[in-house]
Order: structure tokens, then C-alpha cells, then sequence
């Protein structure tokens, strides 16, 4: 659970914040062929550790012209294919990937000293994809789609209130919320996935996951191990 109303500490000094990190080994031949494999055995130790959203991830994406831009979302699906999000498509990521769909995406799983981090490219999910999981999304939340212009400035926090109040005398709870146009979910195709262990003495592990470009004929191999290599980083 989130802390509801934090108290400040009066003075803490960044400086003096270390921890040691131990934990076993993370070996070439440990891994899993696909990185996808390795994640699902990542994820599945994260959420058995009870670490508080461990599907929360940071993705970063940035325009044309190389501007780069970070924020939290929650990863909602993920299987060989990639990593699945949802949000406004006319948000600032919305509008930064449809120009240029490279991004970044980071699980920062501290309390395990283990981070994830994948470059890819994002691409729109189908409709019927977003539908499906819209449906599942509490009536309150599929309002707060509605409700929302992602990233536009907003005079107040009433004029959202009278907004959502607005949409819940249309739609009261248990009517059908349309799916907004504007919403839906993208979904991270990696070409790189990279697994970071922390250990003792920053002596960290860092093994990647590197797609190979598929040559001709080889077509067959991509998804599967023959098209990815691994590779060993400094920490
Ligand atoms: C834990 C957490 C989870 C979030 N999940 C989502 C999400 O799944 N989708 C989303 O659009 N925004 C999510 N947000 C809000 C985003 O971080 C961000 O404020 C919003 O998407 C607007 O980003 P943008 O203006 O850069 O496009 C989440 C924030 C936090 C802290």
C-alpha cells in the first residue's frame, strides 16, 4: 500500500544513502533463450517477493529532434511479443511516439537490486485489444479516460471533478462506457533487453539481450532463441 500522507524528514543527506546488495550470481548459462522467458521468471520472483507494483515501469520516448521525455505506466500485458501499456494517445508519450517510435522502458525493482531495461520500438495496439481491456477497467477508471485530455493544461482540479461528475450522470455505474477514441494501448516490441543484478562492491551483473537482424530466409528464427545473442556489460 502507498503512504497516504508522508511526513518529511527533517534533513536527510542523499550523500550517506548506500546500501550493500548481495544476492547470488546472475550466469550466462542461467538464462532463459528469449529475453521474454527471462522477464516472465524476473516478473513471477517480483510479484512472489510482494514488491508493492511490480508491473509499474518508467518509459521514456522523445521527438524527433531527440528530446527525451520519462514517466511511470503500468505494464498490463506482456508475452513474446513485447510489453503492453495503456494510455491517451494524444498524451505527450501518445504524441512523441507516433512521431518517433523508439522508447525505452525501466523496472525499477530496487528492494530486489535488480533492474530491466529495454529499447524497442512501440506501436498502437488493435482496437479490439484495447476494448478488451478497457472492459475490465473499473467504471470509475474508463470515466477518468473520458475525462482526462492527458497532458493539456487544466485550469483547476474542479474543472476535472465537474468533467468526471458530467460523465457519471451520462454513464452511471453498470451503462456501457464507450472506449474513447483517443485512448488505447501501445504495445513495446524489444530489441534489446537488458537484466541488472546488484551485488556486492558494485560488482553488478548486466547480461543483454540482443535482437539479431533477421536474414533473408531466416525468418523462422526471430522470436525465437537463434535470433537473440547475449552479452556481458561492465557494471
Ligand atoms: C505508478 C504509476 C502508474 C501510472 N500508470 C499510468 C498508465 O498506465 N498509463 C498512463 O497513461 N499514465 C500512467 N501514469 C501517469 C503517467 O506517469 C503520466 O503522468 C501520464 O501518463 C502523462 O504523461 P505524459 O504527459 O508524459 O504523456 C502512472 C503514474 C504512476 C506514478
Amino acid at each position: 500500500m502507498p503512504h497516504e500522507n508522508p511526513v518529511p524528514h527533517e534533513n536527510p543527506d542523499p550523500a550517506a544513502m548506500r546500501e550493500q546488495y548481495r544476492s547470488t550470481p546472475l550466469l550466462e548459462a542461467d538464462l532463459a533463450p528469449a529475453p521474454m522467458e527471462e522477464f516472465a521468471r524476473w516478473f513471477q520472483a517480483a510479484v512472489a517477493c510482494g514488491l508493492y507494483e511490480p508491473n509499474a515501469m518508467v518509459v521514456s520516448t522523445a521527438t524527433p529532434e531527440g528530446r527525451p521525455s520519462s514517466r511511470t505506466v503500468l505494464m498490463k500485458a506482456y508475452d513474446e511479443r513485447g510489453f503492453v501499456f495503456f494510455t491517451n494517445y494524444t498524451s505527450r508519450k501518445g504524441r512523441e511516439i507516433e512521431a518517433n517510435p523508439y522508447v525505452s522502458l525501466l523496472f525499477p525493482w530496487h528492494p530486489l537490486a535488480r533492474q530491466i531495461i529495454v529499447t524497442g520500438t512501440a506501436a498502437r495496439v488493435g482496437r479490439d485489444e484495447t476494448a478488451a481491456y478497457f472492459r475490465t477497467r473499473p467504471h470509475g477508471s474508463q470515466l477518468g479516460a473520458w475525462a482526462s485530455d492527458q497532458s493539456a493544461l487544466v485550469d483547476s482540479r474542479e474543472t476535472l471533478l465537474h468533467r468526471y461528475e458530467s460523465l457519471s450522470t451520462r454513464y452511471p455505474e453498470g451503462e456501457q462506457v464507450p472506449v474513447p477514441p483517443r485512448w488505447g494501448g501501445f504495445r513495446v516490441t524489444p530489441g534489446t533487453v537488458e537484466f541488472w543484478q546488484g551485488h556486492e562492491n558494485r560488482l553488478h551483473d548486466r547480461l543483454r539481450y540482443v535482437r539479431e537482424q533477421a536474414t533473408e530466409g531466416a525468418e523462422s528464427a526471430k522470436g525465437t532463441a537463434e535470433a537473440w545473442r547475449t552479452e556481458r556489460l561492465c557494471p
